[in-house]
């Protein structure tokens, strides 16, 4: 079920998000060489229950922490460990969600840790980009395959390809309601997008083929081919007035 929210819901909402996006930039301050992923998971954690909030992820479906911090060929879902030391030329995705207001706001980036490759640079350039492009797409009487189609066929047209088995969502009350928002699609196809419907974007884009694992830790993804990947995501709200990045701060 589709839940539109009311403009007061938004307002309340975008307090959450506000919250997730200073967690997300604070984090990303703190990635450099010789920190550790729970150090960065710290700083988003501490942020959220200092602004008053709720660290989304802690618990979710037993998930450990409050981020999810995920290395080079790792995709998604990386666990925080006090022994997994960043490195000078990592590419380290941080995704972060607070609750505030009993609303979620859910935002990611992909961070670089030192100097990286001009490789690596593009591959989070295009991400970002193409999560922009989708945003761009997400206006209401459009439908959800406008999004994906339009991610899609920014990264594929520059050498890219993209994750199939996750894909963005609703969210609202709770991190994950409907619909669905793949990341790859057919223009026209799919629900139609309405004012008051609040989604999460987000863009997993590999430097080699699309194809990704899960390992056994039972969450981590990676790339299958050992290639990088990076990831960015924002929480938006479509309105009559366009689409409206909620976690921009
Ligand atoms: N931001 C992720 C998503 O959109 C959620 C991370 S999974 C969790 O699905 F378990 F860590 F919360
Ligand atoms: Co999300």
């Amino acid at each position: 079920m589709i839940v539109l929210k009311t403009t007061r819901e938004l307002d309340l909402m975008k307090e959450a998000c506000a919250i997730a996006a200073g967690a997300l930039k604070a984090a990303g301050a703190a990635v450099a060489p010789g920190v550790s992923t729970a150090d960065v998971n710290r700083v988003a954690h501490d942020y959220i229950v200092r602004h008053g909030a709720i660290p989304t992820f802690l618990g979710y479906n037993g998930y450990p922490a409050a981020s999810c911090i995920s290395i080079n060929d790792e995709v998604i879902h990386g666990i925080p460990n006090k022994k997994r030391i960043i490195k000078a030329g990592d590419i380290v995705s941080i995704d972060v969600g607070a609750t505030f207001n009993g609303y979620v706001g859910d935002n990611a980036a992909t961070f670089a840790a030192g100097e990286i490759s001009p490789e690596a640079q593009r591959l989070c350039d295009v991400t970002r980009e193409s999560l922009y492009e989708g945003i761009k797409a997400a206006v209401a009487g459009g439908r959800i395959g406008d999004i994906g189609s339009t991610i899609q066929r920014y990264c594929e047209e520059r050498g890219f390809s993209v994750v199939r088995e996750y894909t963005g969502h609703g969210v609202g009350k709770v991190m994950h309601e409907d619909p669905s928002v793949p990341n790859f699609g057919t223009p026209g196809r799919g629900v139609r997008l309405l004012p008051g419907m609040t989604i999460a974007i987000e863009p997993m884009i590999n430097m080699g083929g699309a194809g990704i694992r899960q390992l056994p830790d039972g969450w981590t993804v990676k790339t299958r081919d050992g290639k990088l990947s990076a990831h960015f995501e924002h929480t938006i709200a479509i309105t009559a007035n366009g689409p409206v990045i909620l976690t921009q701060i």
